[in-house]
């Protein structure tokens, strides 16, 4: 069996943080400390090794959508930007609301073997809203977390039942909140300059009404909640008064919302268009904070590929979305001004027990513990070039834009996936 060496980084994990080499074998650490040796040595010198990122939210369209991603390019994608785990959204062609599509995208990712896939399943039938999807049988199947992203379920009655039935069963509800009669033909956030623009605007209000009536649920019902994408001030201020009253709730924001605001849409490019919208400044500085306190749990990407055909449509009729996997990292520690130890927290372990894989992944980096690790050098500027990302898509909102942190390997069941800024084939 190989002994792959990763040699001189600093190891940082829940525990804290030392100096050390770690030695990898047969998918497990086997060492740590000072001089070991190793059969195929990986460079960490003025490196970070941590445990491998963990995306609560990535779109890698299979099947159904293979034109803007596959499995095999997203989990390639994941590898770049230095994750182990990802949970694969459920709103692809067919929607993820029966056993055969979950098994479908389990074996296209084993087959693939460059991260672990989570897939998620649907709260309702196709999406749809109107009945529940067979929870139990796709528990059965793997899915822990059920969602009907890319759209909020809109009927409180389908929500109270899905939390109740939830309750019997091991899995997480995470709800899309976005009551869809208040941004019909919406484009970007409701605000001065969307007035400005003279462009249909998305209310802060579609996102935190349904946030409030889901809360509600929470409390009546006693279910655990998770929250996707939230991306207003109004919505932390909503999730920190719930998880005072001890309600069972978490929530996540993507690197976008912490990063972008609508502004940029002045530019009428495709690329800044996503859902929800991005926000203001006030806005983006609140779930800054949100961050740090621990009121917004996890920083997930909303990677959501789309063709450059699609993307180049006036802005009105172009999808939202944009790639996340590959500049999670960098752009969270160019723009937070956070602990590195916290901003892994919110980039692997916390997504990572949120997910229900902290066995495998985010844990402490110690003898006998699961080898997905990350190499990164969190000092390393560079620069966003769309045509050398893993992704089949190009809609990145950071093209020639300078990022901070760099992955250089990415060790997944003890093997290196990314090596030395590489994807390994
Ligand atoms: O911007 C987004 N794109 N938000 C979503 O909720 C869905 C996603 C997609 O599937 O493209």
């Amino acid at each position: 069996m190989t002994r792959t060496l990763i040699r001189g980084g600093r190891v940082i994990d829940a525990t804290g943080e030392r100096m050390a080499d770690v030695a990898v074998e047969g998918g497990r650490v086997v060492d740590v400390g000072a001089g070991l040796g190793g059969d195929e040595v990986l460079d960490a010198g003025g490196c970070v090794v941590a445990p491998g990122l963990v995306d609560l939210h990535a779109h890698l369209r299979e099947p159904g959508g293979e034109q803007a991603e596959t499995i095999a390019s997203g989990t390639a994608a994941a590898a770049a930007g230095g994750y182990t785990a990802v949970v694969a959204m459920p709103n692809t062609e067919p929607a993820a609301d029966s056993r055969s599509v979950v098994d479908f995208v389990t074996a296209r990712a084993i087959a693939a073997g460059r991260c672990e896939v989570l897939p998620s399943g649907c709260i309702t039938v196709g999406r749809r809203g109107h009945e529940l999807a067979p929870f139990a049988e796709l528990a059965a199947a793997g899915v822990r977390l059920f969602t009907d992203d890319g759209s909020g379920v809109q009927d409180p009655l389908l929500m109270r039942r899905a939390l109740e039935y939830a309750a019997g069963l091991d899995i997480v509800l995470a709800q899309h909140c976005q009551v869809d009669r208040l941004t019909e033909g919406a484009v970007m956030h409701e605000g001065e300059c969307c007035s400005r623009l003279g462009v249909p605007g998305w209310p802060a209000l579609a996102e935190e009404l349904m946030l409030h009536r889901d809360l509600e649920l929470v409390r009546l019902t006693g279910t655990p909640m998770h929250f996707l994408h939230l991306s207003t001030a109004g919505s932390v201020e909503l999730v920190r008064a719930a998880k005072a009253d001890g309600l069972p709730v978490t929530a996540e924001v993507t690197p976008h919302h912490l990063s972008l605001t609508d502004e940029l849409l002045a530019s009428f490019d495709g690329n800044y268009k996503v859902n929800p919208p991005l926000r203001t400044m006030a806005d983006v500085e609140a779930l800054r904070v949100g961050l740090a306190d621990g009121t917004i749990d996890a920083i997930a990407t909303d990677h959501a590929p789309h063709s450059p055909e699609t993307k180049e449509q006036p802005l009105d009729v172009a999808p939202p979305g944009m790639l996340g996997l590959e500049t999670a990292l960098g752009v969270a520690l160019a723009h937070l001004d956070m602990p590195l130890a916290r901003v892994l927290a919110a980039l692997s372990w916390k997504p990572a027990t949120i997910a229900g894989v902290s066995d495998r992944h985010g844990g402490p980096i110690e003898p006998g513990g699961a080898a997905n690790l990350v190499v990164f050098d969190p000092d390393e500027r560079w620069e966003v070039a769309p045509a050398r990302l893993a992704s089949l898509s190009r809609n990145t909102p950071y093209r020639g834009v300078k990022l901070r942190g760099r992955v250089r390997h990415t060790l997944f069941d003890g093997r290196p996936t990314f090596r030395d800024g590489a994807v390994a084939t």
